[in-house]
This record gives structure tokens, C-alpha cells and sequence, in this order.
């Protein structure tokens, strides 16, 4: 039987979840819940806006995908806020996604179509992974974090928990990167990036330190 699913949030991110729902059989998505006073009652993407995060129906599965490369640490707030138990949280996999046998997902972690994890890739929960991402072998992502389209992970890279990977950078085998760290869009990671700290470019140095 198909168990009922709600999203939190009605962005981008959600609406992708949204389509990767509704490629599989597994949910009854019944909407998607957000703050903004202005949604409940409307339609995005042809998926019901139900109310606000506080609105979550009893015994309904759920996934949080806020994902903004400008506050990246918000969707580690929703879920704390929530504060629901680890088994209402849903796992996502898109149909299109690869994940062989020997890694794993932790709930509300959500995989969009074309992401593939190679071998013994170990995601914790709440991460994000956008389309074609490639996760490599022995690869460890922490809670919360996000790896945008295009990111390329070498063999035995470490994502700090929360950090943010923008859209198709590289990172170089054994590397790591740490909690809420962000890499920008198309850099290439040679060395480890330090906690709390924004890396651009090729090869990748310090920008900023994270708002
Ligand atoms: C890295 C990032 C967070 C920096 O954002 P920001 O602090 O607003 O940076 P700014 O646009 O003010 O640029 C600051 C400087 O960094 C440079 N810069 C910014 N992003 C860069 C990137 N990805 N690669 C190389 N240089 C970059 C700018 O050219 C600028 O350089 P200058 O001072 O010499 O002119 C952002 O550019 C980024 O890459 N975000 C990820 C977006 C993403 O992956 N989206 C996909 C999912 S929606």
C-alpha cells in the first residue's frame, strides 16, 4: 500500500521532489506544506499547497526539501523545528537514480534522476542530491547537506554535515569538506576545506566565510 507523503516547502527543490515522487509508485503524495501566508490553498506544479509547516497530517511520511544556496543551513532548522521522529521521514530515490547494493541513505534524504552512487557511498540523513550527481566509492555525506547537479565527488571524499556543494564542482579522492562549508558552482577541490568557510574557482581558495 502506498503510504501518504507530505513536502515541506513548495520551491524548487520541493517541486523536483515532487516529480521524483510521482516517477515511482511507492507514495500518495497529498501536498506540499509552507510558511509563505500566501500559498495555502493554491497549486504548484499541480500538487496541492496544504498549509504551513506546522500542518503536518498524523501518521503522513515526510520529506523537507528547502534547499537555497543563499541559506543553506535552513533545512536543518525546519527539521529540528519538527522534531519528528526518525520514522515518519521518508527516503526519496528517483527510478533514474543508481544505488547499488552497499550504500545507504538515512531519511529525508532525497535522490534526483541521473544521481549515481558507485560503490560502498554512505549518505546520512536530510541530504539533497540534484540530477548527475556522481558519488564515487567510499564517499561519506553528512546530514543536511547539499550536492547540487553536476557535483563529482573522487573515491573516499568526506562532506562535512550541512556543507553545501555548488552545481558541478570537483572534488578531488580523500579530500574533505567541512560542516557548512560551501563550494562554489564549477570549483575544483584539491585540499580540504575548512568548516564554515565559501572555496570558488580552479583550483579552489577561500572567498568568504559563511553569513
Ligand atoms: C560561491 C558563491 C556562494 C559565492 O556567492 P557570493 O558570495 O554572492 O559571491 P559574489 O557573486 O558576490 O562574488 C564574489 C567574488 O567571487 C567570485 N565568484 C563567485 N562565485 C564563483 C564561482 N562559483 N567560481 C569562481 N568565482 C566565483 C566572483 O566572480 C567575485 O569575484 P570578484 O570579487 O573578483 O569580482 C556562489 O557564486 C555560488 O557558486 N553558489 C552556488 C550556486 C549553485 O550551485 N546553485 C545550483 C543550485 S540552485
Amino acid at each position: 500500500m502506498r503510504r501518504d507523503l507530505v513536502i515541506v516547502g513548495a520551491g524548487g527543490f520541493a517541486r523536483e521532489t515532487a516529480a521524483a515522487v510521482r516517477a515511482t509508485d511507492r507514495w500518495n503524495l497529498l501536498g506540499f506544506l509552507d510558511d509563505d501566508p500566501a500559498l495555502p490553498g493554491t497549486v504548484r506544479g499541480g500538487v496541492p499547497i496544504l498549509g504551513g509547516t506546522a500542518d503536518v497530517p498524523p501518521g503522513a511520511a515526510v520529506v523537507v526539501c528547502v534547499g537555497n544556496p543563499r541559506a543553506f543551513d535552513v533545512r536543518t532548522g525546519l527539521v529540528r523545528r519538527l522534531a519528528l521522529p526518525t520514522d515518519r521521514y521518508a527516503t526519496i530515490v528517483h527510478p533514474a537514480a543508481s544505488v547499488p547494493a552497499g550504500c545507504v541513505l538515512g531519511p529525508g534524504t532525497v535522490l534526483l534522476a541521473g544521481a549515481v552512487l558507485t560503490a560502498d557511498v554512505a549518505v546520512g540523513a536530510h541530504v539533497a542530491v540534484m540530477p548527475q550527481a556522481v558519488l564515487t566509492h567510499d564517499d561519506v555525506v553528512g546530514d543536511f547537506a547539499t550536492v547540487a547537479s553536476g557535483v563529482r565527488l573522487g573515491g573516499g571524499v568526506r562532506i562535512g554535515s550541512g556543507a553545501y556543494l555548488g552545481a558541478g564542482c570537483l572534488v578531488r579522492e580523500s579530500v574533505a569538506v567541512g560542516e557548512y562549508a560551501q563550494v562554489g558552482m564549477g570549483a575544483v577541490v584539491l585540499r580540504d576545506v575548512p568548516p564554515g568557510q565559501v572555496w570558488v574557482g580552479n583550483p579552489a581558495r577561500y572567498l568568504r566565510d559563511v553569513k
